[in-house]
């Protein structure tokens, strides 16, 4: 069966029993206390909580989502971050028998889905001090023809699906699992570790809603919620093995394959699920960035880049790709072809340098904070080649080192870096390492009494506030470009070390008028060849390894910022 069909007769079967088709929501939900639409029901929160629907009270809808919690399972046979999820709805309507009912109407029917009674489990809700055994969905099942021993209780952890977030509607769920194995015959008992039983619709009761201070309130309307796995469903339904046998992701791992001849379907399977999602997120707004949803979207993408790298995809890049993603959903979903291109090419051209030093500075050895924080090398690959590498390492260090660091930088951009440096992308870094350059020209040139007021660096460019009461004159800014020049062409090593804050006081390390820092702080130094200190400045870094790295410094701009400061703009060629 394929994707449009599956489609089309789930919509068709719930609006023959009087439900309204309605579109999927964006994937950036509407209210911002979650990232991203993880499942069918969050669109429809207030509707659930009483409000009327303009639909109705009995809906159905296909929703696009996408879930973080699975990301490191995607690659096996099951596991997506974007999927598809079908869902039928009761807004204070129909309840346990009809939803029960029509579920296992629309699987079996051999006008529907046709699958065989035989190949069916289901689990319901074990019951706990919140809430009671659910007898009464296990009776209907076995009403209907499933054998008790294909029905079994489970706890909350399993039978209970809500709230999204802290709070909110919730309820016991009965789940319908499919037996995949074609070459075992299903075994009569069902036993839900058996990794061939896949979960495939999962039916909620929706009648408690949980307050934030954690009690279960009976709600006053009783909803139903259901998710059926659209691409689970779809690849069992075909009899494949895995999702990435679908049409809507085999085109994706064919044209991977066409070019390359590496065997990690792992891999091809990650490249194939982060491209189609990126493409989704693009088209509903989502851009690049370091925080928040953005963060995601890079994250994910870089993983893609980076598998493209390890399996040697130098003849497509990414933004192939996404032409088909385009093709797979057309008609379907609108998408933003060419805002997804261009997108991913220019986050793939930045990744690029970044994965190069990486890769070269892990095969050196280097350990994976100083290739976080100073190369910008995130941990998911740094796990991804240890992997490869068959090496182990100790994580708890690693997020102990981070947590220091974070600590360090908090303090150090309570004031030093006011506006803070924008990211840790290579450029950024660099052109943080030529301000602290800068600043030690400055007072080189005009003396010790010149402070720094504030500074922000991004991507760019680099902006530094300091004391000063006069426009300096341009003889001025290229002394100040000589002596910044001179510093990077003696290619000086940039150095971090920890120490007392007592201590940083004494050595007389730049500190900013007015910042608060914290007992231990962070200190970096760059030195010349003769061991003399050209610069020394509380800092939480990261900067590059040596001022070689850095380019041609130039000054674009000076002016004045305010009474007894000045400001300059200077980039890096
Ligand atoms: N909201 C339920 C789920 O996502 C149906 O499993």
């Amino acid at each position: 069966m394929k994707s449009a069909e599956l489609r089309q007769k789930f919509l068709e079967f719930f609006e023959k029993r009087g439900h309204k088709i309605v579109p999927s929501a964006s994937l950036i939900p509407q209210d911002t206390t979650t990232l991203f639409n993880s499942a069918g029901m969050q669109p429809l929160v207030p509707y659930l909580l009483g409000e009327k629907h303009p639909a109705g009270k009995r809906i159905v809808d296909i929703q696009k989502c996408f879930r973080t919690v699975d990301i490191d399972e995607v690659g096996d046979d099951t596991h997506n971050t974007f999927f598809e999820m079908l869902g039928n709805w009761s807004l204070g309507d129909y309840w346990k028998e009809d939803s029960i009912r029509w579920s296992f109407e629309f699987l079996t029917d051999k006008n529907e889905l046709n699958i065989p009674i035989q190949r069916l489990a289901v689990s319901c809700f074990g019951g706990d001090e919140n809430a009671p055994k659910d007898e009464e969905s296990a009776k209907i099942w076995e009403n209907i023809g499933i054998s008790k021993e294909r029905i079994i209780f489970l706890p909350k952890e399993d039978n209970w699906w809500g709230p999204v977030g802290e709070s909110g509607p919730c309820g016991p769920d009965t789940e319908i699992f499919y037996w995949k194995n074609n070459n075992v015959p299903v075994p009569q008992k069902f036993d839900p570790t058996d990794k061939n039983w896949v979960e495939i619709w999962n039916n909620v009761f929706m009648q408690y809603v949980k307050t934030a201070d954690g009690e279960y309130m009976t709600a006053e309307q009783k909803n139903v919620d259901t998710g059926m796995g659209f691409e689970r469903t779809l690849a069992v339904l075909n009899g494949y093995e895995n999702i990435y046998e679908t049409d809507v992701l085999q085109p994706l791992i064919s044209k991977i394959s066409e070019y390359t001849n590496s065997e990690d379907f792992r891999g091809k399977r990650i490249v194939a699920d982060h491209i189609r999602a990126t493409t989704f997120m693009i088209s509903d707004g989502i851009e690049f960035s370091n925080t928040d949803r953005g963060y995601v979207m890079r994250r994910i993408l870089r993983k893609a880049a980076y598998y493209c790298n390890s399996m040697n995809l130098e003849k497509i890049g990414l933004a192939d790709l996404v032409e088909i993603v385009i093709k797979i959903y057309e008609g379907v979903y609108p998408l933003d072809g060419n805002k997804v291109c261009q997108s991913v090419k220019k986050e793939v051209s930045l990744f690029s340098k970044t994965l190069a030093t990486g890769k070269k500075k892990y095969e050196e050895g280097e350990d994976a904070f100083i290739l976080f924080t100073t190369y910008g090398f995130p941990p998911e690959l740094i796990k991804e080649l240890d992997k490869e590498n068959g090496k182990e390492r100790d994580w708890v260090l690693f997020e102990q080192k981070m947590k220091e660091h974070q600590e360090l930088s908090r303090t150090a951009s309570a004031g030093m870096f006011k506006g803070g440096l924008a990211d840790h992308e290579p450029a950024t870094v660099k052109l943080h390492t030529a301000h602290h350059l800068l600043l030690a020209a400055l007072q080189e040139l005009f003396g010790k009494q010149v402070k720094q007021r504030g500074s922000n660096i991004n991507q760019e460019r680099l902006r530094i506030d300091f004391s000063f009461d006069r426009k300096i004159t341009p003889e001025e800014i290229k002394k100040l470009e000589d002596i910044v020049n001179d510093k990077i062409g003696q290619g000086l090593d940039v150095v971090r070390r920890e120490m007392p804050i007592g201590e940083a006081q004494k050595i007389g390390a730049e500190m900013e008028f007015g910042v608060k820092y914290g007992n231990t702080v962070s200190v970096y130094f760059i030195e010349d060849k003769k061991g003399n200190t050209v610069s020394k400045e509380f800092c939480g870094g990261p900067h590059v390894a040596n001022t070689k790295e850095l380019g041609k410094f130039k000054i674009v701009k000076e002016e004045a910022s305010s009474q007894g400061v000045r400001r300059i703009k200077a980039i890096l060629q």
